[in-house]
């Protein structure tokens, strides 16, 4: 998509949506777009996303293009009543039953058995299909007024940080889509839980906001997707000498996701040797001219030396991993506008919505991780 097109940017107020007429005719404007087979980025409870009609094949594929997402990365489609599920799949295993009282509307997506109505361009060809019931007014409302399922990914260019503000989609993808719907900052700031269930246990195939812990309890039995596992461990001990000294080469692509431009490094371990560890290469970077960014936490900040070319950021609180949860993105692009250079963030415990905040992470920075 090389010719740039016109961006229009509605702000809705998320708190008159359902009483005013005003919010009301915004909604319904946006829902002409998709119905049209435009694009329109909107908020969800989780990350914005980029909507497109998900019955329609050719409305699908720009999301594609304006993404510039690989072709074999599937989307999540998007409903806002239980009565519109039946037809978009094949099959409703037992589980989905117990998974949907208690999660829907909110940010799990489940993977089922695809129907014949849902395109392979959503599916990237496979013969499942992920939906979820985004738990946002705004969400719901455009879905409801559109009449139909919405496609939509993150509302990022493939490979950056998931958008949390409207301002990180126009930073993205104005002159690319049709429409961003502003309505203010995302509430839990990682993207859905995604898992399978078309296998028994279930598997989870990406941790994010309705925990490990939360879905062991009503299913009794979930797995984690072994390459969740496998990854950590095995790209920890692979970098854990070099990047001690160097700048690290930007790794595989594969590997690399959800990235600020510059390069991360994971420190892990205890808190005080983490803190240590991460000084003494602040001012090794420094010597270099590097500019260097540091995310802490609440309870780390002050131990960092918030100096000229050293810029100290703290994404929350360590005993509250959903506040770290709903900054994260949004601080990757602050040292990004800062220009740093390198990043060197602390770990957080993978309990709760910390396993979530760990991938993204570890995606971020290309598994490129230090334990001290
Ligand atoms: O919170 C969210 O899930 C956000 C908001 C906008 O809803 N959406 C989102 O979409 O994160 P996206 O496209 O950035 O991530 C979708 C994830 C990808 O990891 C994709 O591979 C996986 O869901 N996925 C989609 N369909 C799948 C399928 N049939 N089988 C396995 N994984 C699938
Ligand atoms: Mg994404």
């Amino acid at each position: 998509m090389d010719v740039e097109m016109n961006t229009e940017i509605i702000r809705i107020n998320i708190n008159s949506i359902n009483n005013c007429k005003e919010e009301t005719d915004k909604l319904k404007h946006a829902a002409e777009v998709i119905k049209k087979g435009g694009l329109v980025a909107f908020p969800t409870e989780t990350v914005y996303g980029l909507g497109a009609n998900a019955l329609d094949a050719g409305a699908v594929k720009k999301i594609f293009e304006a993404k510039g997402r690989p072709s074999d990365n599937p989307l999540i489609v998007h409903i806002a009543d239980i009565s519109s599920l039946g037809k978009l799949i094949a099959e409703m295993p037992g589980f989905a039953h117990k998974l949907i009282d208690e999660f829907w509307p909110g940010p799990l997506t489940l993977i089922f058995k695809k129907s014949g109505i849902i395109p392979y361009e959503i599916t990237a060809g496979l013969d499942t299909v992920a939906i979820r019931m985004p738990a946002h007014p705004v969400a719901l409302a455009l879905i409801k007024e559109a009449e139909v399922p919405i496609a939509a990914p993150s509302a990022n260019s493939s490979g950056k940080p998931s958008p949390t503000l409207a301002e990180h989609v126009i930073e993205d993808l104005m002159g690319k889509i049709d429409m961003i719907i502003d309505g203010g900052a995302t509430n839990v700031g990682v993207e859905s839980t995604v898992l399978d269930i078309t296998s028994n246990p279930p598997i989870i195939l990406r941790p994010g906001g309705i925990t490990f812990e939360q879905l062991r309890e009503v299913l009794g039995n979930v797995e984690l997707d072994p390459s969740l596992k496998i990854n950590d461990k095995l790209q920890a001990n692979q970098t854990q000498d070099k990047s001690k000294k160097i700048i690290p080469r930007s790794p595989g692509m594969k590997y690399r996701h959800y990235s600020p431009k510059a390069s991360l490094i994971i420190v892990e371990g205890d808190t005080s040797q983490v803190i240590k560890h991460i000084n003494e290469m602040a001012n090794d970077y420094r010597s270099k001219s590097i500019k260097v960014g540091i995310l802490a936490t609440d309870q780390t900040k002050s131990y960092y030396t918030d100096a000229k070319d050293v810029v100290v950021i703290s994404m929350g609180d360590r005993n509250h991993p959903d506040t770290i949860a709903s900054s994260l993105f949004n601080c990757f692009r602050e040292f990004d506008h800062m220009n740093v250079q390198v990043i060197l963030a602390e770990a957080i415990d993978k309990t709760g919505i910390g396993l979530a905040v760990m991938n993204r992470m570890n995606k971020a920075a290309g598994y490129n991780i230090i334990k001290v």
